[in-house]
């Protein structure tokens, strides 16, 4: 039987105080609502639902941009958790198995919490909720228990003293029969201090049915919902810290770890060495023994095995580097192939081009790739010497073991094993410097003596 997922997302998030819905903050490059779909994906849903409501147009369209077959749903207005997850009810009408409900703003759940609470439901619990001792259990849901068992979640406006001396909190995840969930949905009121229908009324109803529910607990960082902007920052300091582990775990050399960020997909290969205060933000896999040198932006990026990059580099979408290829400080690569060995390692803008293996590219070299209104490319084949200061003016082709000399201008191919020359000749003017600097030299005085 499957398992379907329901992600809650319609809330306004005012405490961020943004213009953006609260799930499309990101946490490493991805919104908070997709590390909440990521949490369940270990469950190989049938059907992912996502309840939207503020911001319903954005998160539909970032939710369209995910990798995954995502039903949206809209709740028109906000009237509860349960109330939201009833707005699944259609677009999950026949499925059977397991409803997994997350919160949208909750991002850390591990998939092995879940596949805990998968088993708790195996074990023939009709209802599994996710708890958590909290440190501190503010505004959350209580979780009374009698005898060891879970009676019922009382919401903390609701709840007397002693229930709000309770530490056991509801962490938001509940795990149930799909069907029954929607059975159980239909009985819960609104009657209530916040007047809201609670989803979590359905473990007091389930348990008046004589079902079983139980409480599957785990670590209160886990549970960490993001609802205002010094909660953001902690999540992805917690965040970065998980990233950095994972990649010391899997054998990268981190000099200084706390100085690297890390986007949610980045993929680093082992024995790879990555310098103090490197960023990588999306889409960027660097393959194994390759170095990344202090102060380097990448992102969209592939960096070949044995490669160097940086210091100070920044490797923009599209830049694909070979097997030891090396892009040096102050580069900028964008939309680029560099093949096996090629070096462009100072001071370089190289956009929209195709380098051959084992060019180099002299220092302070651009490829002119924009004319104000369309991009063109250059293409450089193996084996080439591009002189330093070299202005490649695209569409613009160099052929292999060609040369051009330092300071061209190139505006047309260059034939292979040509060398282009494309500067004004040089004309040396004998002792007339001598003779420019006494000139200088008396006209200032001249002016100091008026
Ligand atoms: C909820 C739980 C509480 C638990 C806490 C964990 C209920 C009634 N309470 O409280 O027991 O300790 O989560 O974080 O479930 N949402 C909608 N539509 C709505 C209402 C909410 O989509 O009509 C979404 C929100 O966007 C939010 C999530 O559901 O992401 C939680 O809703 P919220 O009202 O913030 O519940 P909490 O007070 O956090």
């Amino acid at each position: 039987m499957g398992t379907q997922l329901i992600i809650l997302a319609a809330g306004q998030g005012t405490r961020m105080n943004s213009e953006r819905p609260k799930v499309l903050h990101e946490l490493g490059g991805l919104p908070l609502f997709a590390h909440a779909i990521a949490s369940g994906a270990d469950l190989a849903p049938e059907k992912i639902v996502l309840v939207v409501g503020n911001g319903a147009d954005a998160v539909r369209d970032a939710a369209r941009a995910l990798d995954a077959e995502i039903t949206v749903v809209e709740q028109s207005e906000r009237l509860g958790t349960a109330h939201a997850v009833s707005m699944a009810r259609e677009a999950l009408s026949g499925a059977t198995g397991d409803a997994v409900v997350l919160l949208g703003d909750t991002p850390f759940v591990r998939p092995e919490t879940l596949a805990r609470m998968a088993e708790a439901r195996r074990a023939g619990n009709a209802v599994v909720l996710l708890g958590f001792e909290a440190a501190d259990p503010a505004r959350y849901g209580r979780m009374v228990l009698k005898d060891g068992i879970l009676e019922r979640i009382v919401e903390w406006k609701d709840a007397s003293p002693e229930e709000r001396a309770i530490t056991l909190c509801n962490g938001g995840v509940t795990m149930a029969d799909s069907q029954l969930l929607f059975e159980l949905i239909d009985e819960i009121d609104n009657e209530n201090a916040a007047g809201e229908y609670y989803l979590t009324d359905i473990v007091r109803l389930a348990r008046a049915r004589g079902l079983g529910v139980t409480v599957v607990t785990c670590d209160e960082d886990e549970t960490l919902g993001v609802d205002s902007r010094p909660g953001l920052a902690r999540a992805e300091g917690m965040f970065q810290a998980r990233m950095r582990r994972e990649a010391l775990d899997c054998g990268v050399t981190l000099i200084a770890p706390e100085t690297v960020f890390f986007s949610h997909d980045t993929v680093i290969g082992r024995d790879a060495v990555i310098e103090p205060n490197v960023v990588f933000g999306p889409g960027v896999t660097v393959e194994t023994g390759a170095t990344i040198r202090a102060f380097s932006h990448l992102e969209g990026a592939h960096v070949g095995a044995g490669a160097v990059v940086g210091p100070y580099a920044r490797l923009r979408p599209g830049a694909e580097l070979s097997n030891n290829a090396k892009v040096g400080n102050f580069c900028e690569v964008k939309n680029a192939q560099l093949g096996e060995g090629a070096k462009v390692n100072h001071l370089s803008y190289i956009g929209d081009a195709t380098i051959g293996a084992a060019s180099n590219i002299g220092a302070g070299t651009i490829t002119c790739n924009y004319d104000g209104v369309s991009k063109h490319r250059t293409t450089i084949g193996e084996r080439v010497f591009i002189g330093s200061d070299t202005m490649l003016v695209a569409p613009v082709s160099v052929g292999d073991d060609a040369m051009t000399a330092t300071g061209s201008v190139i505006t047309r191919d260059v034939p292979a094993g040509d060398m282009a020359i494309a500067r004004a000749r040089q004309e040396n003017k004998a002792s007339f410097a001598l003779r420019l600097f006494q000139k200088l030299r008396d006209a200032k005085s001249a002016r100091q003596k008026d």
